[in-house]
């Protein structure tokens, strides 16, 4: 049987109850959370409800509790403070959830399917920590919501469309199109922008190339396919050594949406949404006004014909909803595009291309600070290459790794760095809240204390070797573990709360959830292991002892795995 999301099956024996008590449909300000300095749950919002029925909040937490079914689950519940609900699970039922193989959610109440578009880097240059935080944030959120029981499909929506293209392509031809001119693709960007910039029959040459490509050039075509596939094997070697999942197929490039451009332009006519201003073809909505209070505008079609970055998301936005049936549309796209998703999302709204059902949602990030608190950058002011910080991350806990365990084989410290400089990197941009600025600190991001990922690799490794010590294997440990101790019966509620969680991340898409509660679980367990001895128990305690350590090794695991983040045996 798979865990169950005690919030939510307790939420509706609450609703329930206050149907059953004669307050109507629950006052949707009424909600459980984990509480575990209070009883385990707490039901919150019956003081708002009060207010609303002009009943007495404590006399009306009463009548609730009165109707609460919570046999098998939980002591009979108690009123607390002004009117809040305190439930405190049974130990039997408890031991029981965290039984049901920590790795095992739940399906999905209502499976959803929901388009994940993120990474989507320009292939013109190389990726660069600018496309770090939708590539890893994205991949996350996409794993929870495949565990959470969701049908998920990821979009990779690259820039391979725009005007430098014509650049590029042309530099391309004149120095001869081989892939060692490219193995450098941010070295060739800049040779073909210089030559840009001082050579006009050059510029000539390479506009009359956009033009010709976006025509369908069958010569044009050749050319640009051959750059665009360099430019997106260099991405799927970042995409590797990140361990992020993306694919070939994931792939769904601007420019497959160059047929449907005209199309979006005659719907939006169609609905009476377009306007001519200066030539070119816009949409003016009543709420979107610049400085000074005049109409914005979104662009469809410039005054020469061409279309734009929003006209294909526009374009994009119906392929998701027609052809991939979305339930969802998630976009991890830093927070400076915010204008552009609300104009693109009530545009497609206003002209039928997203029914009100289609949720879209824009997930914006902050940017990734230096420690001087400034747009992180190299020493001489440069855009870092991903593929770079990578390497140093990789260098850097090498030699932490070397410092801690010397004894260690060379190949086996590699491997160990490997997931723990990557670990490091992913984790230190997970862990804080999403739609902040973050400062990219690679001192605090190695620490073995705090809230890194080093430290929850090292819990993991200690779970490991206690195995080992014991001579335990323990995919052969079964059985339900009891509650004795009181550092057990925490660990216990943690294990149990694992569904919530990812059900939260599904949610909400804030990965940051999923790395407070890990932080919480591995502290959790620090907390036990102190407390209470495993190998030296007699037998019985000793069984159930293992059994805690083992589901905690499966939940850490497991939660890491979706964070898209290695575990190791030692370190
Ligand atoms: N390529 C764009 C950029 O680098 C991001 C694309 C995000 N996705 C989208 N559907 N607009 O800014």
């Amino acid at each position: 049987m798979p865990a169950e999301n005690l919030k939510s099956l307790l939420e509706q024996r609450v609703t329930a109850a206050m149907r059953a008590a004669g307050i109507g449909d629950a006052d949707p300000s009424v909600a459980v959370a984990a509480r575990p300095e209070f009883g385990d749950y707490q039901v919150n919002g019956i003081m708002a409800a009060a207010k609303a029925l002009r009943r007495n909040p404590r006399e009306l937490a009463g009548s609730v509790i009165a109707q609460l079914d919570l046999v098998g689950l939980a002591e009979p519940a108690e009123v607390a403070g002004p009117g809040f609900i305190n439930i405190r699970l049974t130990a039997h039922f408890l031991a029981a959830q965290a039984d049901s193989a920590a790795a095992l959610v739940g399906p999905a109440r209502q499976r959803q399917t929901v388009v994940v578009d993120y990474s989507a880097p320009n292939l013109a240059k190389e990726m660069h920590v600018g496309h770090l935080r939708s590539t890893i944030i994205g991949d996350a959120v996409s794993r929870v919501l495949v565990a959470a029981g969701h049908r998920v499909v990821k979009q990779n929506h690259v820039g391979d469309w725009g005007t430098q293209f014509g650049m590029l392509l042309q530099y391309l031809e004149d120095t001869g199109a081989d892939s060692d001119v490219l193995a450098d693709l941010e070295t060739f960007y800049q040779a073909a922008k210089l030559r840009f910039d001082a050579d006009a029959a050059f510029a000539e040459r390479a506009r009359a190339k956009v033009v010709a490509l976006q025509g369908g050039d069958a010569e044009a075509r050749t050319l640009w396919q051959a750059f665009v596939d360099i430019s997106l094997s260099h991405c799927e070697a970042v995409y590797h050594r990140l361990g992020v999942s993306l694919q070939r197929s994931d792939v769904q490039a601007e420019s497959a949406y160059n047929d449907a451009l005209p199309g979006v332009v005659t719907s939006l006519a169609a609905a009476g949404l377009l306007t001519q201003s200066q030539g070119a073809q816009c949409v003016f909505l009543d709420e979107f006004l610049g400085k000074g209070d005049e109409p914005l505008p979104l662009i469809v079609r410039k005054s020469d014909g061409g279309y734009l970055y929003s006209t294909t998301d526009l374009a994009a936005v119906r392929y998701r909803v027609d052809t991939l049936r979305a339930d969802r549309i998630l976009y991890f796209v830093d927070a400076r595009q915010t204008l552009h998703f609300r104009q693109i999302f009530a545009v497609a709204r206003k002209a039928g291309f997203a029914p009100v059902t289609v949720s879209l949602e824009h997930h914006p990030f902050g940017s990734m600070l230096g420690r001087d608190g400034r747009p992180f950058r190299t020493r001489d002011g440069g855009v870092v290459k991903l593929i770079d910080l990578l390497d140093e991350a990789e260098l850097r806990a090498y030699a932490l790794v070397s410092e801690k365990n010397p004894s260690l084989a060379e190949s086996e410290r590699r491997s160990i760095a490997r997931a723990v400089g990557i670990g490091a990197v992913k984790y230190a941009d997970l862990s804080k809240h999403r739609s902040s600025d973050y400062t990219f600190d690679w001192d605090a991001m190695l620490s073995f204390d705090g809230n890194t990922a080093p430290y929850l690799q090292y819990a993991y490794t200690r779970i490991v070797s206690l195995f080992e010590k014991g001579q335990v294997a323990p995919a052969d440990l079964t059985g339900t573990p009891v509650i004795e101790a009181a550092a057990e019966r925490s660990l216990a509620l943690t294990l149990a709360r694992y569904p919530e969680t990812i059900a939260m991340v599904a949610d909400t898409a804030l990965p940051h959830h999923l790395c407070t509660y890990l932080h919480e679980l591995a502290a959790r367990y620090m907390q036990f292991y102190e407390q209470c001895p495993v190998l030296t128990a007699e037998p019985a305690q000793r069984a159930s002892r293992l059994l805690w350590c083992q589901r905690t090794a499966l939940t850490m695991r497991h939660g890491l795995t979706l964070l898209g983040i290695e575990t190791v045996d030692r370190m």
